[in-house]
């Protein structure tokens, strides 16, 4: 690791990141039947049809977990709350599921890990996805219930919180090219998705406000969009990707209107009345959160809007098949304060690697994850020297997890997790990092 503690800013938060249906194994404590579980049983959508039911089995071993975050000298853990555990129907509390995360907060408090909560990350209640889940105009409704039922339990204790993980993920990759749960292919579906999630995301921000939470905020994933070369057409498509992946929530919550060229696809298909819902989608944050992987090289075609190519790249890329480009998020944390943010406290919320790593000899060498996380600490820094108010920085992921609809296979911990025996072994990078974090 070419970085130390003592080259970022006083203050700067050092932290690790999972998020429950990942991590926590979902068959246990009593956790109610979610959108992603169906998917994961529908043949075709996630490798193997594996699922959450057991994951990491983190609800019975997260002090094993929290004990070695501390050890490493973590200062913070961005976690998720399960809406499916503490709300298995979606509505009705379930006692078993609040105790959990008391305990679970209590356990981070106790080895000086700062909570750092996001209340959804992605595992929507089956019974409100039977009712149209992110495509209903209720959604901000039953989701500012949840929020007041788990906040009420844990809030007194949280170092910050945002509602939502990754609304594009939400609106887009689950509604328009169905990679995730719902596995929509819907343009009106999407529409409707990514307006909710901002609905939905302004109701939590206001109901945690009149709770007494403080510093509130949101986490948003990005995606640099490179055009493929500097045709008119080229920079139309990269535009337009950039539109509806980087500048879409942030457009609505900080200019209260959505982009010119997302709009062209989208204005059909809102519902009716979304031009007065920006006073709502636009609470003020008390912090922004950046997830940031890669970069896409982005090339015209002539079929419909929004569609467009992608050229492979010339960079080493990851196990997920990304490339790495460190240079991106320099980008974006830059950009964003430029043009949306301006002082508010920006964290890289989300940063790291697939990489196929195995253990030789209770060894796990993976020298590309301490190379990756050195190049983006890098490029967190000159961001900080250019001016941008970045605060921490959060590494995807604590542990090896469940990566969705790619099954177990891609691993992302700084801790090797054998999915068998759920043995925890902290790998090259974890030693890497607990000595740069030393104090
Ligand atoms: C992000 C997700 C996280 C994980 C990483 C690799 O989009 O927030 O759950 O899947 O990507």
């Amino acid at each position: 690791m070419d970085f130390k503690r003592s080259d970022f800013p006083e203050g700067f938060t050092f932290g690790a990141a999972t998020s429950a249906y990942q991590i926590e194994g979902h068959a246990t404590g009593g956790a109610g039947s979610t959108h992603w579980d169906t998917f994961a049983a529908t043949p075709g959508n996630v490798v193997r049809q594996e699922n959450g039911d057991l994951a990491c089995d983190h609800y019975n071993r997260y002090a094993e977990d929290f004990d070695l975050m501390q050890a490493a000298g973590f200062d913070a853990y961005r976690f998720s709350t399960s809406w499916a555990r503490v709300m298995p129907d979606g509505r009705t509390p379930n006692p078993e599921g609040l105790d959990f995360y008391d305990r679970l907060v209590d356990a981070m408090l106790e080895r000086g890990l700062a909570p750092y909560a996001t209340l959804y990350h992605w595992e929507l209640p089956s019974p409100l996805a039977d009712e149209g889940g992110w495509r209903s105009p209720d959604m901000h409704k039953w989701f500012g219930d949840y929020t007041a039922c788990i906040m009420g339990r844990i809030g007194d204790r949280m170092a910050a919180v945002a509602p939502i993980n990754e609304p594009w993920c939400v609106g887009w990759l689950s509604h328009f090219l169905g990679h995730h749960a719902p596995g929509l292919r819907d343009i009106r579906a999407t529409a409707r998705a990514m307006h909710h999630v901002l609905k939905a995301h302004g109701t939590a921000i206001q109901t945690m406000r009149g709770l007494g939470l403080k510093n509130l905020g949101g986490v948003f994933n990005f995606e640099w969009a490179e055009p493929v070369d500097d045709s008119d057409a080229a920079r139309r498509a990269a535009d337009l990707y950039d539109g509806y992946y980087n500048r879409f929530f942030l457009d609505g919550i900080y200019k209260g209107r959505y982009p010119d060229a997302v709009m062209e696809g989208f204005a059909p298909h809102l519902p009716d009345g979304w031009q007065d819902d920006f006073d709502l989608i636009g609470q003020p944050l008390d912090w922004v959160g950046l997830n940031y992987y890669t970069r896409k090289i982005i090339a015209p075609n002539t079929d419909a809007w929004p569609s467009h190519e992608e050229a492979p790249g010339p960079l080493p890329k990851t196990q997920m098949g990304w490339e790495i480009y460190p240079d991106g998020l320099y980008k974006f944390l830059t950009r964003t304060a430029r043009e949306y943010t301006g002082d508010t406290p920006l964290f890289v919320t989300e940063n790291g690697l697939a990489n196929a790593d195995v253990i030789v000899d209770g060894v796990v060498d993976d020298a590309e994850r301490t190379a990756f996380v050195s190049a983006h600490f890098d490029a967190v820094k000159r961001a900080i020297d250019a001016g941008a108010p970045v605060s921490g920085y959060f590494l995807w992921s604590l542990l090896d997890n469940y990566e969705w609809a790619l099954g177990y296979e891609k691993r992302f911990g700084l801790i090797h997790v054998d999915f068998d025996t759920f043995k925890r072994t902290p790998k090259a990078s974890y030693h890497a990092l607990k000595s740069a974090l030393a104090r």
